[in-house]
């Protein structure tokens, strides 16, 4: 028998969409880092507690006036304790996903049936040390999974490589099933490792301070456009 040079598979055949995090951004410009990112395909929109993560963040308010200020798909990523309690609130102020985490309420099948109920595109997620199997009974409900690839709670932080073997295992799961849910990662996204994350399947990358950095949005976007190119 020949030996075999075992390659990872190329899952890049899908459309990539950008999500820029507007957690980096200058809040005191809100409406024009909506203007720089208008080029993106959603904006992400992370909301903390101070309780399921250790940092608190913004609500309703910035997201309805991150709403006023851009037509892009506002893709809200709870980070919050039982998020059950403010959908409909979320929805309302402009939400068009909302992503909730299976470590944040014992209801998380109950949540995404609300997202849906409420019209709006439902997202689960999980964190680098939840195995895929929490999300697994999900997948046949949801319009997005959201990998994460750093511990919640801040921008900045470095990407998890084992991230990339979970990316995969999701693809898998969800090809098997036929569906075409998109597949998020967020966390320590860059121009460097964005082609990489691709590869492994995503559909969907989140990048905070890779967009938001120096020389501006616009320009940070085109760099991770260009990376994968
Ligand atoms: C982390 C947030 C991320 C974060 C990404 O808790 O969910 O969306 O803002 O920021 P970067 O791209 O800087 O890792
Ligand atoms: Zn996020």
């Amino acid at each position: 028998m020949s030996a075999q040079v075992e390659t990872a598979q190329d899952n890049s055949a899908r459309p990539v969409k950008l999500a820029p995090s507007i957690l980096s951004c200058d809040f005191a410009h809100l409406a024009d880092e909506m203007g720089a990112i208008a080029g993106a395909d959603w904006a992400h929109v992370d909301v903390m507690d101070g309780m399921f993560v250790p940092n608190i963040s913004f609500g309703l308010p910035i997201l309805a006036a991150a709403r006023r200020a851009s037509n892009l798909p506002l893709d809200v990523h709870l980070m919050i304790e039982r998020p059950e309690r403010y959908l409909k609130d979320f929805a309302a102020a402009g939400a068009d996903s909302l992503t909730v985490h299976v470590e944040s309420t014992p209801h998380v099948h109950r949540a995404v049936q609300q997202i849906r109920e409420l019209g709006k595109r439902a997202g689960v997620t999980l964190n680098p040390g939840t195995p895929l199997e929490a999300v697994r009974p999900l997948l046949g409900d949801v319009d997005l999974v959201l990998v994460m690839s750093v511990n919640p709670g801040f921008g900045g932080q470095k990407f998890i490589p084992a991230s990339l073997e979970r990316v995969r295992t999701l693809r898998r799961w969800l090809d098997e099933m036929g569906s075409d849910a998109e597949l998020q990662v967020d966390g320590g996204v860059s121009s460097t490792n964005a082609r990489a994350v691709v590869s492994a399947g995503a559909t969907v990358l989140v990048a905070g301070s890779a967009v938001f950095g120096p020389g501006g949005a616009k320009a940070g976007l085109e760099r991770l456009r260009e990376a994968l190119k």
